[in-house]
């Protein structure tokens, strides 16, 4: 953990104290603590001080099978500890976890921060096979993890210093050592991935099956033909990983068709916004999954993703995916041109939320990168997410799994977990 860095500088002018805990409780302490964003040990310290001067001694806790718990506490803070345990005629060990367990009640897990307007994020770039479904999943899924326990990210630092390394053609991957990773708890988001490419990667993916021709769909809804609910066509993702908050919109075929059924259409590019407004109240993020073209789909989609009357900057957007080769600039500049002019002709803000750079390798060497390089050279927007071309994620499309409960502890489960954040 990064913080463990500076707690060792802080620790300097505090005392290391050996006592007990119970496994639960430790655990507790732990996620409780990363959950309010503090040290155990200032949680610790806060948990001591409550109970020294409480007025009489709390319920008494089960301390069955504690073992070896140290922390750093402020010079004297332990022996004022000591005094008030033998006043009250309780030993170390209970005060201590009545201590912990005073500040676990007094500082009881926060509320998962929900946005007023359900944010949508459109991943995009009309090139094929550069990673825009792995990405739109592995956002999705690291968004919906649970606030509850923790999972490994890649501190934002971690990202700098990669693309620090590739400046001066280092290997960004021996930046990755185990200081980078730091346990953070899940963001709980409620989300929802719109499988918008009639490929229906995503759906195949995620181990649905693409919706029956004849049936229902998103084309239905857009072109304003719909034989159903929406929501009815939705289904839940690996609801034990996900504790039932990601949703998958799965594709259908008839999307091939989906530019000619918009041509009858009045004010096409609002035809998406139309179809998913009546699901954003049950999201706080809807992600899209754009087909590698630039036709009326990929219009519908960015004006989605326009910043509305009241959004703040950079919560609704385009995030594009690309691969970390020359080849990858030209489709860049195409996509680019294609959504400024949609801000121009429409009058509307479309803002990007960065640039995610997949599939590197640095094996490559200097065409990695230098183009690596290229992108990061962009600024504006700017890289947002580094991740590598690895093997768990070729696994866990074959076996359809989400990535991060296939691999959660993955360098990729890792790196989406940080782009989650980036974008956030
Ligand atoms: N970081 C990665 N490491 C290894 N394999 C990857 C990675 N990202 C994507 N892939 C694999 O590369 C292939 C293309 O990825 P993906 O389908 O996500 O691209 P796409 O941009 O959505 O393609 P399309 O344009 O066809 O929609 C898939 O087989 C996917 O499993
Ligand atoms: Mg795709």
């Amino acid at each position: 953990m990064v913080s463990s860095m500076s707690s060792s500088a802080a620790s300097s002018d505090r005392e290391k104290v050996v006592s007990k805990l119970p496994g639960w409780l430790r655990q507790n302490l732990k996620i409780r603590a990363a959950q309010h964003g503090i040290e155990i040990q200032a949680a610790v310290e806060q948990g001591i001080t409550d109970w020294c001067s409480l007025a009489s001694t709390p319920a008494p806790i089960d301390t069955a099978g504690a073992d070896s718990f140290s922390t750093f506490l402020p010079p004297g803070q332990w022996d004022e500890f000591r005094q008030a345990a033998t006043d009250r005629g309780v030993s170390l060990i209970q005060g201590l976890a009545q201590s912990v367990q005073l500040w676990l009640d007094t500082n009881p897990t926060p509320e998962i921060e929900r946005p007023a307007i359900t944010r949508r994020i459109v991943v995009c770039n009309q090139k094929g096979g550069v990673g825009k479904t792995a990405i739109t999943a592995g956002l999705g899924e690291a968004l919906a993890e649970d606030p509850n326990s923790l999972h490994p990210v890649r501190v934002a630092k971690a990202l700098t210093k990669a693309l620090r390394a590739s400046e001066t053609h280092d290997d960004p991957e021996t930046g990755t050592d185990p200081l980078d990773i730091e346990n953070l708890p899940g963001p709980g988001l409620r989300v929802l991935l719109v499988d918008f490419d009639p490929q229906s990667h995503l759906t195949s993916q995620l181990g649905g099956s693409p919706l029956p021709m004849n049936g229902d769909s998103l084309t239905n809804h857009m072109a304003g033909d719909p034989k159903g609910a929406l929501r009815d066509l939705i289904i839940v993702v690996d609801s034990e990983a996900f504790d039932g908050r990601l949703h998958l919109l799965p594709a259908c075929h008839d999307a091939f068709l989906l530019d000619v059924r918009l041509s009858a259409v009045r004010a096409r590019e609002a035809a998406l916004e139309r179809a998913l407004a009546p699901l954003e109240s049950e999201y706080d993020v809807i992600i899209v999954d754009c087909p590698p073209s630039l036709g009326l789909s990929m219009d519908a989609a960015a004006y989605y993703a326009r910043r509305r009357d009241g959004e703040r900057p950079g919560q609704s957007g385009a995030l594009i995916v690309v691969q970390a080769e020359d080849s990858s600039a030209d489709a860049y500049e195409l996509l680019t041109t294609q959504i400024d002019d949609l801000r121009g002709d429409l009058q509307v803000d479309i803002d990007y939320l960065g640039i995610v750079v997949n599939l590197y390798d640095s094996r490559r060497g200097y065409i990695a990168t230098s183009s690596l390089q290229g992108w990061v050279d962009i600024k504006d927007p700017k890289v947002v997410g580094l991740i590598g071309d690895l093997k768990e994620q070729k696994e866990a499309v074959r076996v359809k799994k989400p990535l991060l409960s296939y691999a959660p502890k993955s360098q990729q489960a890792v790196g989406m977990r940080a782009l989650a954040r980036e974008v956030s």
